[in-house]
Formats: structure tokens, C-alpha cells, sequence
């Protein structure tokens, strides 16, 4: 897939979501039967990833807005994470965007179009910058946290290793391109 070629497009009430589907139901309804309430309620932004040539959504993401607080059961976690904080810039919470959701279309899984996405989500909060926001946040379905942690993101807890979803982070100042 030629990446050059790929429009992202920010979801509105009156946008045709052209076919999809992934791995996860959840995650295809939330596209065709939520994603427009979430927008229309301002709980978050819904963007399709979609390929010129093929009339489909080839992957959509949608993003909150979040924030990382200090929780006195992590510690070593936090210091892990203060430590590319200076000094007089630490505080016990930091600002965050969240991935609400992300997903690749069952044919284009594989390929490093969710790599594509992430970072384009991680340029968009370092280089373009509309807002101070620190950290990625993820509630990491656990069959995908190996994809986060290729990506650079970290576990929050070792107390949610048992679960569905895992929390993890990027800290956006180690991103370089
Ligand atoms: C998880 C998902 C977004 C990954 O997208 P993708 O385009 O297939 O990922 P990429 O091709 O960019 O993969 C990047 C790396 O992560 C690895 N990876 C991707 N998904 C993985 C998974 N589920 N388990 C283990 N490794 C995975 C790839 O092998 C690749 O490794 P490499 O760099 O050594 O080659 C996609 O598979 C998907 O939409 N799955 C269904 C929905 C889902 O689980 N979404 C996540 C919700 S939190």
C-alpha cells in the first residue's frame, strides 16, 4: 500500500462511513453506531483512513482528550516516567490524548498501517502542537499490546495483566522523526 496515497478524513454527522471491518465486532459497531453520538456529544473525535482507489475505510481511530495521574500503587512506573521531566516541570497529573479506538481493516492488517497511524497521531500532538498534551494513552485490548509495545508504549500497571484491556503510555517526547 502506497501510504502517500492515503486521506484522513475527521468524521462529521453527515459522513458516509464507507465499508469496514476488523477482527473485533466491538470495534465495527462502535464505527457504524456510535462514533457519530460520540462526536455530536463532543466525547470524541472519530477520523477514517481511506484509500482513493478502493471504496472502503481501510482504518479509523478516534481520540479523547485524557490525563496521566500519579497513583501511589505504581511508583516505580512514575518515577520511570518523571525521570524525562525535569525537575520543575513534575507534576502528580500530566495532559494526555487517548486512542479511544483503533483499527485496521481485516485486509490491510500486517502491512504497517497502524504503525502509519500512530505515528501520525504522535505527529500531529509534537509537530503540529495545537495543544500541550504529554503522553498517548491506551486502554490496550491485551491480543494487541504487543502491536502498542513495538510502537514504544508502556504498561501503567503489572494489575491489570490478567484483563481484557491493558493501560499503557507513549510518552511523546521520545518521538523523533
Ligand atoms: C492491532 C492493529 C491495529 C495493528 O495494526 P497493523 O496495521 O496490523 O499493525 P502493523 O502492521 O503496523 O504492525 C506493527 C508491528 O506490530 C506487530 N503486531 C501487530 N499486531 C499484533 C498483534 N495483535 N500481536 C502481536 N504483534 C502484533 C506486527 O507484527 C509488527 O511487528 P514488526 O514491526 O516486528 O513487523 C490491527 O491488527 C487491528 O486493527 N486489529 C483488530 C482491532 C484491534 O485489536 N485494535 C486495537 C484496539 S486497542
Amino acid at each position: 500500500m502506497d501510504f502517500t496515497k492515503l486521506a484522513q478524513v475527521q468524521l462529521s454527522h453527515d459522513t458516509n462511513i464507507r465499508p469496514f471491518k476488523c477482527s473485533e465486532d466491538d470495534l465495527n459497531g462502535f464505527l457504524f453506531d456510535d462514533a457519530k453520538q460520540f462526536h455530536k456529544e463532543l466525547m470524541a473525535v472519530t477520523y477514517l483512513i481511506e484509500y482513493p482507489q478502493e471504496d472502503i475505510t481501510v482504518a479509523y481511530f478516534s481520540l479523547l482528550a485524557d490525563k496521566i495521574t500519579f497513583d501511589p500503587e505504581n511508583k516505580s512506573v512514575w518515577n520511570r516516567l518523571n525521570r524525562n521531566i525535569p525537575n520543575p516541570k513534575r507534576r502528580r497529573s500530566y495532559p494526555a490524548v487517548k486512542i479511544g479506538r483503533l483499527a485496521v481493516h481485516e485486509n490491510y492488517t500486517g502491512e504497517g498501517l497502524g504503525t502509519f497511524v500512530l505515528d501520525s497521531i504522535k505527529y500531529a500532538f509534537t509537530k503540529v502542537r495545537r495543544l500541550g498534551c504529554r503522553f498517548i494513552t491506551v486502554d490496550a485490548l491485551s491480543s494487541a499490546s504487543p502491536f502498542y509495545e513495538r510502537n514504544g508504549f508502556m504498561f501503567f500497571t503489572e494489575s491489570d495483566k490478567d484483563d481484557d484491556t491493558r493501560l499503557m503510555f507513549f510518552d511523546l517526547r521520545n518521538f523523533n522523526i
